[in-house]
């Protein structure tokens, strides 16, 4: 059952955000600019840490899958064959009661009758085409002649770069080519935080395959994707994949599933894994003249490979591993006292920072000089933050805000001072369940690594 949207849990989500350096308003200081957000420095480790999860899994630890990074500006005769410029609209609508310019699948129905979700007007203008795509000019001149767009989507620069890829990394069919990058889109209605955005990042894969593999490949990669999300920590409960109707899919698929994830604004997708036949491959190779052809050295055929495409949105999984991980719960103050806690459970995998180090007390000169030293031993295997500012507990509090899954504490015990035989080891503090082991420093890189690899 789809779940009820919870506006409130949005709203603290948001806030954290900001207060604790995830994510901005872009040109903030100048009343921001609708649909674009800036990262700050917990949101790029975020950010960066899940694009880096996705090339492993999609490109380093599979033999079928090379990558690519294409320019964002390509030659306009991509998007003409591609069908964006001609197709790549969204029908819009104008309210004239209220000036406001909305989506027509965005209107609210009462009685049968489509009305403004702003200010309930009806008089309404009739739906029209409206191309999102960002246009500008290259060159000095700004005419017809030097029009283009700045990318919608990462998946051309892919199928246009096919021949040369095909060719330099010798792949076989099947075979995949990745690419994480940046795409824009003029959206009519950004909303819901980082959700719609005009400015975002795709991670998309191109997997060639032979026509009558493509429903194959098309399941298989649903399952994988799937898993994908699971391995960053989100619940397999929170997601649904939806075999998107015949009448909703592009008329070149041959099949589509929508990943979708339950945000406290409602179910959206996250990520579209489709099976688009082999359209683009066709189209590129109509328009340039240039074949875009395999061939089979054992049968030797020649033909346009088809494609599975499963695409997925950073942005919109950054935003939802932070509602994912978003809790509250009850943890005992300095003196004992229960106080709510915000806790951000991030699969340590993809946690901003991974370790916190603190010494006891920041007078204590051994105490600080120990903790450096941890710092110095761990930071060329993870991004590790050190702390010595106020009371322990609060120290522990501003790290369960971010995410951080462990932390080091270093005490008069490190230093030998109580019993020797517990020279040299620390406390190691697991963010969920707030239990604490005693171990050798020597083993913590170890330890750790394991534990967020
Ligand atoms: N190449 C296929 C393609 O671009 P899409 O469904 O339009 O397909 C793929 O986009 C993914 O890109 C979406 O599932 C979503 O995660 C992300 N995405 C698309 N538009 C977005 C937007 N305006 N803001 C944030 N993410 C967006």
């Amino acid at each position: 059952m789809n779940k009820s949207p919870d506006a409130h849990r949005m709203e603290k989500i948001v806030s954290l955000c900001k207060r604790r350096g995830f994510i901005f308003q872009s040109s903030e200081i100048y009343g921001g600019l609708n649909g674009c957000w800036d990262y700050g420095p917990l949101g790029v480790e975020l950010k960066r840490n899940l694009k880096n999860y996705w090339w492993r899994v999609m490109v380093h630890e599979r033999d079928d899958v090379v990558g690519m990074d294409g320019s964002i500006l390509m030659n306009r005769a991509v998007w003409k064959a591609s069908g964006h410029e001609d197709t790549f609209t969204d029908p819009m609508v104008d309210c004239r009661s209220c000036k406001a310019r909305l989506r027509a699948d965005q209107l609210v129905e009462k009685n049968g009758i489509k009305q403004c979700p702003n200010c309930g007007g009806k008089d309404l203008t009739t739906p029209r085409a409206f191309n999102l795509m960002f246009k500008t000019f290259v060159g000095a001149t700004e005419d017809e002649s030097s029009l283009t767009y700045l990318r919608p989507e990462t998946a051309q620069a892919i199928f246009v770069q096919f021949k040369n890829i095909l060719e330099v990394s010798r792949k076989k069919l099947p075979f995949g080519i990745a690419q994480i990058g940046k795409a824009f889109r003029n959206e009519i209605n950004p909303r819901n935080f980082t959700f719609r955005s005009r400015e975002f990042e795709q991670m998309e894969l191109e997997y060639f395959c032979r026509a009558e593999e493509g429903m194959r490949w098309l399941d298989y990669w649903k399952e994988e994707r799937l898993k994908f999300y699971e391995n960053i920590g989100i619940a397999r409960d929170n997601l649904h994949a939806l075999t998107v109707p015949d009448e909703e899919r592009a008329f070149y698929s041959k099949g589509t599933y929508d990943i979708e994830y339950d945000f406290p604004f409602g179910r959206q997708e996250l990520e579209g894994v489709a099976y688009r036949t082999d359209y683009d491959l066709s189209q590129h190779q109509k328009a340039s003249g240039k074949s875009l052809e395999y061939f089979d050295e054992e049968t030797k055929q020649r033909f346009i490979p088809h494609v599975v495409e499963p695409s997925a949105g950073v942005d919109r999984t950054v935003l939802a591993l932070i509602c994912e991980a978003y809790s509250e719960d009850e943890a005992p103050d300095e003196k004992g006292k229960m106080e709510t806690r915000i806790v951000l459970r991030f699969h340590p995998r993809i946690a901003p920072i991974k370790c916190a180090v603190f010494p006891l007390l920041k007078n204590k000169e051994p105490l600080v000089a120990k903790a450096k030293e941890i710092v110095a031993l761990l930071r060329p295997h993870m991004y590790v933050f050190y702390d010595e500012v106020g009371a322990i507990g609060r120290r522990y509090r501003r790290q369960d805000e971010i995410g951080t899954p462990f932390g080091v504490t270093v005490d008069f015990e490190t230093l030998g001072e109580k019993d020797p035989a517990l020279r040299d080891t620390v406390t190691l503090r697991d963010r969920d369940s707030m239990k604490q082991e005693r171990v050798p420093v020597k083993d913590l890189p170890g330890i750790l690594v394991s534990r967020i690899s």
